[in-house]
């Protein structure tokens, strides 16, 4: 099911989005939960208390890329470097998305799927490198 912006009500992730540590895929279960927190909040097209809730969703990310920029370094990660690059990408949109959203007054469906499309983008474009790394390494599971 769907709103009238094409955004679903309810987001998930794929299994072989899986990266295979328990604290990174934590971390993302955590972040889409609040995505759907804010899918549930919306009312008539708005989120209810979208500041608090877009602001919770920034402190998730900022907490998630701590905890994977922590593990990276314990294994002595050598993609670490563009890897925190990409999350300070990743938080610079979230916070111009957040400022947007209290200029306008509110937050929509099409800002909850951008907030999405940041956690595919760190998914895809960097965890999965470090899952592939892990499974060399024989740190995780294939
Ligand atoms: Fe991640
Ligand atoms: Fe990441």
């Amino acid at each position: 099911m769907t709103s009238n912006d094409g955004v679903p009500k309810r987001l998930s992730l794929p299994d072989s989005w899986i990266i295979g540590w328990l604290e990174i895929d934590e971390g993302h279960q955590t972040i889409l939960r609040q995505i759907n927190d804010c899918l549930g909040a919306m009312d008539a097209g708005r989120v209810t208390g979208f500041i608090a809730r877009l602001q919770g969703l920034y402190e998730m990310f900022e907490a998630h890329f701590v905890e994977e920029e922590r593990l990276m370094a314990d294994v002595g990660y050598a993609g670490l470097p563009s890897h925190m690059a990409h999350h300070a990408g990743v938080l610079e949109s979230l916070a111009t998305l957040l400022e947007q959203c209290r200029l306008k007054g509110f937050a929509g469906p099409e800002d909850i799927a951008f907030c999405f499309d940041n956690l595919l983008s760190d998914i895809v474009n960097v965890d999965l490198n470090f899952k592939a790394f892990g499974e060399q390494r024989g740190l995780i599971s294939p």
